[in-house]
């Protein structure tokens, strides 16, 4: 009698469309300034949108609003204000590498990524103004930002499963760039912007940027105390190395 061994279901052993993923995955390179030429047509946009939008997110609440941004004007005004926010931060001497977002006039289109905060009420909640309740909001605030950035990263990578390279861009934190920005798109006081998506096709080669070995970041049924670094290792790898990975290759850290 032949034996029947039970298929499994899916081949698990099968890493076709894992290999696929991951050179998506490893050509999702950051470019800052693009081939101003290239037109990028709506279907893209689109196409991009689509993956955001079967992302996760806290309590099912897709709690995003993608305003994509292709008239030249609103994108100039838009780099402006980057532009002054770089000076300001320049003459406030905060020792951040910042890069030259000049760039960000260049790119085809922005998607402007905003959240809603009034949110948090799909998460536990007291509303009661107590410090219990401050702590469940900021605990739902976190849910919430997550949600959004896991859609922004499906977004990304959809970018460059496209062939394109790409820009997140949040320095936009601050009440005043809020204020710059929501008036001009129209969005409502209710929501907040949180970044702006970027891609096209890059004005100069883009380069891979070092990444942690897998060694480093993993950790076995519990956490490898190898891995713990002091404030002052931080404070160390802030001064020496950080400019060196946002802007230069693996090879040139040392
Ligand atoms: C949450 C988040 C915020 C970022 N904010 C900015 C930003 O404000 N300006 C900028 O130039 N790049 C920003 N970046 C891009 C990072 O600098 C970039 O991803 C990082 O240097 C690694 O390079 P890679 O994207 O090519 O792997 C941001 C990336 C993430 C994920």
């Amino acid at each position: 009698m032949t034996q029947t061994t039970a298929r499994p279901a899916r081949d698990f052993g099968d890493r076709t469309s894992y290999d696929a993923f991951m050179r998506v995955v490893e050509s999702r390179l950051t470019t800052r300034a693009f081939d101003p030429r290239h037109v990028v047509p709506r279907e893209h946009y689109d196409m991009i949108l689509e993956a955001a939008r079967h992302a996760p997110s806290g309590a099912n609440a897709q709690p995003w609003h993608f305003i994509v941004v292709t008239d030249q004007a609103l994108k100039d005004r838009i780099t402006e204000y980057f532009r002054d926010e770089q000076i300001v931060r320049a003459k406030l001497k905060m020792k951040f590498p910042t890069p030259d977002y000049r760039g960000l006039a260049t790119a085809p289109g922005f998607i402007v990524v905003a959240s809603d905060f009034r949110w948090v009420r799909a998460f536990p909640v007291l509303n009661d103004g107590s410090e219990l309740d401050r702590m469940y909001k900021q605990n739902a605030e976190r849910i919430l930002l997550q949600s959004v950035a896991a859609a922004t990263m499906s977004a990304h990578l959809a970018a460059a499963a496209l062939g394109y390279n790409v820009w997140w861009v949040t320095a936009i934190g601050q009440e005043k760039a809020q204020q710059a920005m929501k008036p001009l798109l129209g969005i409502p006081d209710e929501l907040s912007v949180l970044d702006i998506m970027c891609f096209g096709v890059p004005a100069k080669p883009p380069y891979k940027r070092w990444k942690k070995d897998l060694r480093d970041i993993a950790n076995w049924n519990g956490f490898d105390p190898a891995h713990f670094m002091t404030d002052a290792e931080i404070d160390e790898w802030v001064a020496t190395a950080r400019h060196k990975v946002m802007y230069r290759d693996a090879e040139n850290v040392d």
